[in-house]
């Protein structure tokens, strides 16, 4: 009796033969004949792909034809070109989740290997900083957190948000060719608005720190969903490209770039992070207004420090650190004055 593949090996086996002739009618029969499966096996593939969120069209007679990914993320289509060494061993996309940081430490917690990737569809409790919530609407975004274990203490977690920050905006830029800046200590913004967020939490375990990262992007989000009290701070990727760039490609960019970043920071190559990140900071050089404890303060940023965090000339004339975990950072007004309403 011949040793059949594996329910999955036949399903990607089917994904794959009907991908070469995307667009073509194909009998499931001749399919099978190609992976060499059973007729009723190639159907149970098809009939999986199709709740993946593949659109594999049917007509009369029973050809079938593979019609792409309709606007659905999917884990095999995020990971088949991924050649990562760490970021995205395991993928996973949930349709709907509080939180992906919720969700990525209970996988942290159960042993699960650095570099796991969740991704939601939709969040219904999306954090941010300072207990800010993340905006999520369902398929509209990228939303995803990744376990990270690097020897790092948790009070050195600033050193994964400058690293993923870089990471990300690189990625938008090459990737999309959008102008990402980095305004610290953890927004990316194209164009002043802020397009991506990062959120690394860390807790220290009995086996070493383990560090969750928290990312999430507004793809598809057009100007008049946002939440009102975000609407002229907040834009998307749509909005700035006039496209919506396809989801996959992008989330894959996105944990390629993580991965090679990441990689440099394990090595502990902080010299050359920095530098990269203080040429993408919008913040570095700029006029701010700093609110600490309920305490406003303004000046201008001198340098960042990976170490300490934002170095500031106060008007006063002293110069003073603060540091990411105690102050938010808030654009000084006459900086958004002219800015163009989008779509
Ligand atoms: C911020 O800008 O303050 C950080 C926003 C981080 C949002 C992402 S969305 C995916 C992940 N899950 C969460 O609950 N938050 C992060």
């Amino acid at each position: 009796m011949a040793i059949g593949k594996g329910t999955r090996a036949v399903k990607w086996a089917v994904c794959e033969a009907l991908r070469k002739r995307a667009g073509e009618w194909t009998a499931p029969a001749e399919l099978a004949a190609e992976t060499l499966d059973a007729p009723a096996e190639v159907e149970r593939a098809v009939e999986e792909l199709r709740a993946d969120g593949y659109v594999i069209g049917r007509r009369r007679g029973g050809k079938i034809r593979f019609a792409g990914c309709g606007d659905r993320l999917i884990a095999h289509e995020i990971t088949r070109d991924l050649k990562t060494r760490i970021i995205g061993g395991r993928v996973t996309v949930l349709e709907r989740v509080a939180s992906t940081n919720d969700a990525a430490w209970q996988e942290a917690l159960s042993g699960a290997p650095e570099g796991t990737v969740i991704f939601a569809e939709e969040q219904t409790a999306g954090r941010g900083r300072m207990g800010r919530r993340w905006f999520s609407p369902p398929r509209s975004g990228l939303l995803f957190s990744v376990v990270l274990r690097p020897e790092l203490e948790v009070r050195q977690s600033h050193l994964l948000t400058v690293a993923s920050a870089v990471a990300v905006a690189e990625a938008l830029q090459e990737r999309l060719g959008v102008p990402a800046r980095i305004r610290w200590p953890n927004d990316i913004t194209v164009r002043d608005r802020k397009v991506a967020g990062l959120l690394v939490e860390g807790r220290s375990l009995a086996t070493g720190s383990a560090f969750v990262l928290g990312i999430g992007v507004n793809v598809r989000v057009r100007a008049r969903e946002f939440p009102p009290e975000i609407r002229e701070t907040a834009t998307s990727l749509a909005a700035e490209t006039g496209t919506p760039p396809e989801r996959n490609d992008l989330a894959c960019a996105l944990l390629a770039s993580l991965d090679r970043w990441y990689g440099d920071l394990r090595l502990g190559e902080y010299g050359h992070i920095a530098r990269r990140w203080r040429r993408i900071s919008s913040t570095l050089g700029e006029r701010v207004m700093l609110l600490e404890s309920g305490r406003e303060f303004r000046g201008r940023v001198l340098d960042l420090s990976l170490e300490d965090g934002l170095i500031v000339r106060l008007d006063e004339g002293v110069t003073r650190i603060f540091h990411p975990s105690t102050v938010t950072l808030r654009q000084m007004p006459e900086r958004r004055r002219g800015l163009t309403r989008r779509r």
